[in-house]
């Protein structure tokens, strides 16, 4: 049986992606089978398929590409208990082996959660991998508790705008670092105080946080530290050399920290953010749905550094 998928036989510009038949995968005996409704563009999508990650991810082609999905399973490995054929559900694969903008996608239960209820498949495709960051960021290596201050730079992003909701769920003070024309969304999800990052240095405003999550990874915790309360946590997405060097001496020390999120999506955290989403204390922003035929268009929009929330591929009409 075939199926249509997104591939490339070699690394490159958003061009190399085609839009090809290929095998349908069948479910070993710990996975299942999604028939894929949506699937998202996370930044490491387009970093794997341009090659930045080769020295991990190997010279083998063809290969598929994208990492969430959102669908309904379709088949059961013989040893999977949690999921039944029909089941709406949500996840994401491991991007290095990313293969989710496609047809049809086998993951391991355990990568795989029961699609919130009140959202789209679209919607819900647009969660996995950045909501799951936000929450291991803010939460896991944060240690978020009520009341503190939280800023998160890069709050209208695909993990700024879930990592806003977060902290607010955690019912947190935040600020979010935008551009001027993204304040009224941010606001909208309920953060408390917006700056332009253009024009405002959130390091240099004498005021203490007592986390700082980069979701863009576009400072560092040398930059932070005055702007971090004595204990304060510095979390970054992006592992710089800086961040690297200060994780590590911070780890030996008392007082600041700071952390580099590297986020496994997982059934547990996605079954989690599954309530939040249910009780309205998440939702997603979709920048823009395309057609899995034109996942050239949506990665060159992620690509763009611009968009706000998710950039979403829409595999199968959900009427
Ligand atoms: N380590 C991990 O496990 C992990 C997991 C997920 C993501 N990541 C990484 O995290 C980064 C962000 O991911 P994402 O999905 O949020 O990306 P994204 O959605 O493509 O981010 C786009 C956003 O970046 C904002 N932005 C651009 N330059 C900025 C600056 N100088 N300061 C503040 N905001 C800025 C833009 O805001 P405006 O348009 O409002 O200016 C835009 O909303 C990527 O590099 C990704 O690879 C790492």
């Amino acid at each position: 049986m075939t199926m249509k998928a997104i591939l490339i036989d070699r690394h490159g510009d958003a061009d190399v992606m085609q839009y090809r038949d290929t095998e349908k995968p069948s479910p070993k005996a710990n996975e299942i089978l999604v028939q894929v409704y949506a699937t998202s563009v996370n930044p490491v999508d387009w970093k794997i398929r341009q090659g930045d990650l080769q020295a991990v991810t190997g010279l083998s082609f063809p290969r598929g590409v994208g990492s969430d999905f959102a669908g309904i399973v379709a088949e059961v490995g013989a040893k999977v208990t949690r999921f039944r054929i029909g089941d709406a559900v949500y996840g994401a694969v491991n991007p290095l082996m990313g293969r989710a903008h496609a047809e049809y996608v086998a993951v391991s239960e355990s990568q795989a959660a029961l699609k919130p209820s009140n959202m789209s498949f679209a919607e819900a495709a647009a969660v996995p991998v950045a909501a799951v960051t936000a929450l291991q960021s803010l939460r896991d290596l944060g240690d978020i508790k009520s009341g503190q201050q939280v800023l998160i730079n890069g709050a209208s992003g695909g993990v700024g705008t879930y990592a806003v909701q977060v902290a607010k769920a955690m019912d947190t003070h935040v600020t979010g670092t935008c551009s001027r024309e993204n304040f009224e969304l941010v606001e909208s999800l309920g953060c408390d105080r917006v700056l332009d990052y253009r024009d405002t240095d959130f390091t240099k405003e004498g005021i203490k946080y007592d986390i700082i999550f980069d979701a863009v990874g576009k400072r560092n915790f040398w930059d932070c530290q005055e702007a971090l309360t004595p204990n304060g946590i510095y979390v970054s997405t992006l592992p710089s050399l800086e961040d690297v060097a200060a994780s590590t001496v911070t780890l030996l020390l008392p007082g600041q920290k700071a952390k580099l999120v590297l986020a496994q999506p997982n059934g547990q955290n996605l079954t989690e953010i599954k309530t939040l989403i249910e009780v309205g204390k998440i939702r997603s922003i979709v920048d823009s749905n395309h057609a899995l035929s034109d996942a050239i268009a949506a990665h060159r929009r992620s690509e763009s550094h611009r968009a706000k929330g998710k950039v979403v591929i829409s595999v199968l009409s959900e009427t």
